[in-house]
């Protein structure tokens, strides 16, 4: 395990809760390190000298059965505050011998008032008289552990927040890290600050120069592959593998003919003139193309374009020889899913586009510089590293690209009807500052031809969907609500420049039940 290089860090152990991710990400954004791990990875930690304060997530286990996800008991004896999260406050009571109760009498889903038992160093500023929290548990704790005290209640719970302040051990029945929860951030604060008693000393720039140097002592003289596609990640990646080893990384951009307008050629222009990057483009659009041609399935279109390029990305890549390594931009968010504690994966909604198969295929090594990090981590280093701006918070950006944006069949017209229409949509975001508020937008062509009337003469043209979400990390998204005036004349703008659509709609889905995308 590698906490020898953070002075000081938050471990965070993961009993398979959907959000354990935002609590790691709450920390770091009070400035402080934090950890994920899996409970089994908890044997396997030797050196607990850089562990300032230990959290415990939620999950969907259940103490009040024979069987349940538990934690070595190591873990209390090495004088480090615990905060335990839902099933992690269950977990807590139930090894002090409190008593829980599965009832659907007790349960509390969505939000929840909470009110003031006694005071607390963990509640300090949390509460005026009571609190909104987020709550989703049917299991509840019904008698204290010994040694602990009733810190809140609420209407259907005496023990809602609990604490032993002898063993500095904290539980939470409620999500401090869900944005529901008001004023969720002061748990947080309170804990790792007056209870842990952490300084703040984390930040993603902070690490650029360790990054680097690993890179070097890593590579060494050999040479690094990489598929760089423009997006924030690849870009980072790329940078920093540059900064590390110079020449002997070779970046390789496949265009596939499905991006943004004039988006691959600038993006190519400012890697290989103002980054002096060893960088090399593939015109491949023809090829995608033509495999596209009449195939309307939205999952036969991603599995068309992503082997395709893994095709291509190899063909390129056996060009240059005694490469040892692929660079990829993994971040942290998928190392802790691919390691989730309960092993549960969500069901496949779509196939998506990744780069995955080509190691084990090429026989690479992989090299993932990003792999500790959030997104919003990887922007902050981006900026460290002088990344452009509008490269460094583009919005996220589909592997498939327009080719899950044009509904049904793909050719050459429709790319370049859509390519407009969006170029339209983000340039009128960015020249009424709405760009930065949003987490992603995009213009979608829909397989829809409608009547229309331009001057006196009848149209008959495509429709064209607008999509604006605010999230946090894409799992979850609400539609931007734009003023009318806006949409008004994004709407006329459309219609009137772009040949080939005369209706312009505003997507006002949220995800879920809707997803992000369309395909
Ligand atoms: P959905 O449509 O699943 O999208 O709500 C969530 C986020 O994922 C992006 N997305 C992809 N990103 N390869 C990617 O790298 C893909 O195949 C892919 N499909 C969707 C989507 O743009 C949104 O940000």
């Amino acid at each position: 395990m590698q906490f020898q290089k953070f002075n000081e860090s938050i471990l965070i152990i993961d009993f398979g809760s959907q959000v354990t991710k935002l609590i790691a990400r709450r920390i770091r954004d009070l400035g402080v390190h934090s950890e994920v791990v899996t409970p089994k990875e908890v044997k396997k930690i030797k050196d607990y000298s850089e562990v300032k304060g230990i959290i415990f997530s939620g999950g969907p286990s259940s103490v009040t059965k024979s069987k349940y996800q538990s934690i070595p008991n190591h873990i209390f004896t090495k004088k480090i505050p615990i905060l335990g999260i839902c099933y992690g406050l269950q977990l807590i009571a139930k090894l002090f011998g409190g008593k829980i109760k599965s009832s659907k009498k007790r349960r509390e889903f969505g939000r929840t008032f909470i009110f003031k038992k006694s005071r607390s160093l963990l509640t300090k500023n949390f509460f005026t008289s009571r609190a909104a929290v987020w709550m989703s548990h049917e299991d509840a704790v019904v008698k204290l552990p010994k040694g602990f005290k009733s810190v809140a209640f609420t209407k259907d719970s005496k023990l809602t927040i609990i604490e032993n302040k002898t063993k500095d051990i904290y539980g939470v029945q409620f999500h401090p890290e869900v944005t529901h929860t008001d004023n969720g951030i002061k748990i947080f604060k309170n804990f790792i600050f007056s209870i842990c008693k952490v300084k703040k000393r984390w930040s993603a720039s902070s690490q650029k120069n360790r990054l680097i140097q690993d890179i070097k002592n890593l590579v060494k003289k050999d040479k690094v592959i990489c598929g760089l596609s423009g997006g924030v990640d690849s870009s980072v990646a790329a940078l920093l593998i540059n900064r590390a080893i110079k020449k002997n990384l070779i970046c390789i951009m496949v265009d596939t003919g499905l991006m943004r307008k004039n988006e691959f050629k600038y993006t190519y222009k400012i890697f290989k003139n103002k980054y002096k990057l060893n960088v090399h483009l593939i015109n491949a659009s023809n090829i995608f193309l033509s495999k596209l041609k009449n195939i309307s399935n939205p999952e036969k279109k991603r599995k068309i374009i992503g082997n395709l390029f893994i095709k291509i990305f190899e063909r390129e890549a056996k060009k240059f020889q005694k490469v040892k390594y692929l660079a990829q931009g993994t971040l942290y968010p998928d190392i802790i899913e691919s390691k989730s504690s309960t092993g549960s994966k969500t069901s496949k909604i779509k196939s998506h586009h990744n780069v995955g198969g080509l190691p084990k295929k090429m026989n690479l090594t992989l090299i993932e510089p990003l792999k500790e990090f959030f997104k919003d981590e990887v922007r902050i280093l981006g900026e460290a590293l002088g990344l452009e701006k509008n490269i460094c918070y583009r919005h996220p950006f589909p592997g498939p690209g327009l080719g899950i944006r044009i509904l049904g069949s793909i050719n050459k017209e429709k790319i370049k009807i859509l390519q407009d229409a969006d170029h339209i949509f983000i340039s009128e975001l960015n020249r009424n500052n709405l760009y930065d508020k949003i987490w992603q937008a995009y213009a979608a062509l829909l397989p829809i031809k409608t009547v229309g009337v331009m001057g006196d003469s009848r149209t008959y043209e495509y429709t064209c969907l607008l999509r604006a979400v605010i999230s946090e990390d894409g799992m979850t998204a609400d539609y931007f609500s734009f003023p009318k005036e806006f949409l008004d004349k994004i709407s006329n703008k459309i219609i009137n420049n772009v040949k080939g659509i005369n209706r312009v709609l505003y997507d006002i889905s949220s995800k879920p039940p809707s997803t992000i995308e369309l395909e």
